[in-house]
């Protein structure tokens, strides 16, 4: 399985359009120290040719030229997207799925309540209909659902939603179970499996234990401190109000994803205020003095 980090930055992107807090005006001064960086989503392959994504980022089309997606043969038209697997229905995991409508046909993996949400309260999924087929299998929670391409053929690939803690989205009409999954994407011919939990309000032990068998961790990197945004005054609440474990503390992500045993540990979703961001800062060795690393766009890995 081939996977493609397709965009590290939570909602907003890196540097954010309207945002001078200090990691954006390093990003902005000095590209260099504090690299760009697209909003969350991830690519993934059995072939290399035919591509899954997690989540669907506002900034989708600049990300799907990562992809060898050129047409075979002399087509004129060619879509290398058989299928989007939703953890979510936030804006910044969603919105992708509208501007992919000149597809004609999509396939749709989200859970009961995510898709509710997409239904009723985002309504992109009835406006995404009125441009293209889409077909939407549901996500049982802890099920595993074989991926298919359009044309029904197995892709060897299977994913895994299982709940992890956090709020529904803001403008969610109802507050169901699984309206926040971490993935699990594996591999069936390897066993490679990758782990993907881009929003993520606590660590608790049977999520670290799952976490720690595969291969490959993507995980939660949107804030550094609890108190990040506060004391920027650019809002009232946490990162964990907002559902968002902190990296950094004796309770954050870091201490605890430093113990497993999985091959490769990468942040993504990481805020634009996050210091981390920052090549040289004294966060970013933290980060890989622990064994982690903080996600970059276009960042590949076989399992
Ligand atoms: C989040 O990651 O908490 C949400 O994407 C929030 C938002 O959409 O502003
Ligand atoms: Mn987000
Ligand atoms: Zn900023």
């Amino acid at each position: 399985m081939q996977i493609v980090l397709l965009g590290a930055a939570a909602g907003g992107g890196f540097p954010q359009w309207n945002c001078w807090c200090p990691p954006c005006r390093v990003a902005r001064q000095d590209p260099a120290r504090a690299r760009h960086r697209s909003q969350s989503s991830v690519a993934v392959s059995a072939d290399g040719q035919r591509w899954f994504l997690l989540n669907a980022s506002p900034d989708v089309h600049g990300q799907l030229a990562r992809l060898q997606a050129a047409p075979p043969g002399n087509a004129t038209r060619h879509v290398p997207v058989e299928g989007i697997v939703l953890t979510d229905a936030e804006l910044d995991h969603t919105l992708g799925v509208v501007l992919l409508r000149e597809a004609r046909a999509l396939q749709l993996w989200a859970t009961d309540a995510v898709r509710r949400v997409l239904e009723s309260d985002s309504r992109i999924l009835p406006v995404t209909r009125a441009f293209a087929e889409v077909r939407v299998h549901e996500l049982a929670l802890e099920h595993e659902a074989r991926l298919g391409y359009r044309d029904g053929c197995p892709s060897g690939l299977a994913v895994l939603g299982f709940p992890v803690p956090a709020g529904p989205p803001r403008f969610a009409g109802e507050d169901r179970p699984g309206h926040t999954v971490g993935l699990l994407i594996r591999d069936e011919a390897t066993g490679g499996t990758c782990a993907f939990v881009p929003g993520c309000g606590g660590l608790g032990d049977r999520l670290l234990e799952r976490l720690g068998r595969a291969d490959l961790v993507l995980f939660d990197g949107t804030f550094w401190t609890d108190d990040e945004l506060i004391g920027l005054g650019i809002s009232d609440r946490t990162a964990r109000q907002m559902d968002h474990l902190p990296v950094s503390g004796p309770d954050g992500s870091l201490a605890r994803l430093a113990r497993l045993p999985s091959r490769d540990r990468v942040y993504t979703h990481i805020n634009n205020t996050n210091p981390m961001l920052v090549e040289d800062s004294p966060e970013r060795a933290a980060v890989e003095r622990a064994g982690l690393r903080v996600g970059l766009d276009g960042m590949r890995f076989t399992l």
